[in-house]
């Protein structure tokens, strides 16, 4: 059965002969400008990822040496900040891989990516056809999310830096109404971030309209999916096996991926 059951696995599931990124037709000088905005974190590697459960595979770039730069990486107490958007998670995989295999739902509409790290789940929405923004509060987050769909699909989402601790008015100007779809992977590490998170889901999710979050059993995420559903964002969670191990701790954990639907004004929730 899939997903591979040892971590030794990891390399044949990143593809072992990763080749580099194509990158006919893509103005080289944008190139050249996200790389160099790229440079603090040191050298990249490509590498080709299976998007189980779909037939798709991507390549992408991000970290060459995740740990390198996690120890050469100052921790900030008070932003509890770390790169983590460097390095590529298996929930961001697995929602790439999600909606590669459906991709009807997101074909001409407008879709906002939050915490996009290198950009996995960003390129398989371009991929299904979305309008897509990604918001990050990191600069490099946005730079490689933004190479690495020039690289796989030859266009650039909108790019916003978003601080959801601390939304910024350019941000709700790029948001509007709201859209119909946000995508989340692995996003809560901290119990401060459920509140701002719940309070931006409630303001830029449009009534009607879904989130799509993948989990992996953090308290902080499920605290989260909980608050959701008690304000009657209604909709299903499904449990898969992690499609890689984690970068971290090697293990391969139960991701959930809740597809919720914000409620229209008036409606019980009981409905959707
Ligand atoms: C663990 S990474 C996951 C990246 C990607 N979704 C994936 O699954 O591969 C978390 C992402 O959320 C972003 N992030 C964390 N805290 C944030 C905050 N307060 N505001 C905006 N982005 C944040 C990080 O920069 C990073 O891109």
């Amino acid at each position: 059965m899939w997903p591979p059951s040892q971590p030794s696995l990891w390399r044949r599931a990143r593809g072992l002969f990763a080749r580099g990124p194509a990158a006919d037709g893509i103005c080289l000088s944008r190139r050249h400008e996200l790389l160099a905005r790229l440079a603090p974190i040191g050298p990249l590697r490509t590498d080709r990822i299976a998007l189980w459960p779909s037939d798709e595979s991507l390549s992408i770039t991000h970290t060459a040496d995740f740990n390198r730069l996690l120890d050469n990486s100052v921790y900030d107490f008070s932003t509890d900040y770390m790169p983590n958007w460097a390095e590529i998670w298996p929930c961001g995989v697995l929602l790439a891989g999600i909606v590669a295999q459906d991709p009807g739902p997101l074909r001409g509409q407008r879709v906002l990516e939050l915490g996009p790290g290198v950009g996995v789940t960003a390129v398989a929405a371009l991929k299904a056809g979305a309008d897509l923004t990604v918001a990050d509060y990191d600069m490099g987050s946005l730079a490689l999310t933004t190479l690495n769909a020039l690289d796989q699909t030859g266009r650039e989402p909108t790019a916003v830096h978003l601080n959801w601790r601390n939304p910024s008015r350019e941000f709700f100007r790029i948001a509007g109404d709201g859209f119909p779809l946000v995508l989340g992977a692995d996003l809560l590490y901290e119990r401060k971030d459920v509140r701002p998170l719940l309070a931006l889901l409630e303001r830029i999710v449009l009534p009607g309209g879904e989130l799509w979050l993948g989990e992996s059993g953090r308290e902080e995420a499920q605290r989260m999916v909980k608050a959701l559903r008690w304000r009657k964002w209604r909709g299903p969670s499904d449990r898969y096996t992690s499609p890689l191990p984690d970068p971290n701790y090697g293990t391969f954990d139960t991701i959930t991926v809740h597809r919720l639907r914000r409620p229209r004004e008036g409606e019980d929730g009981k409905a959707s």
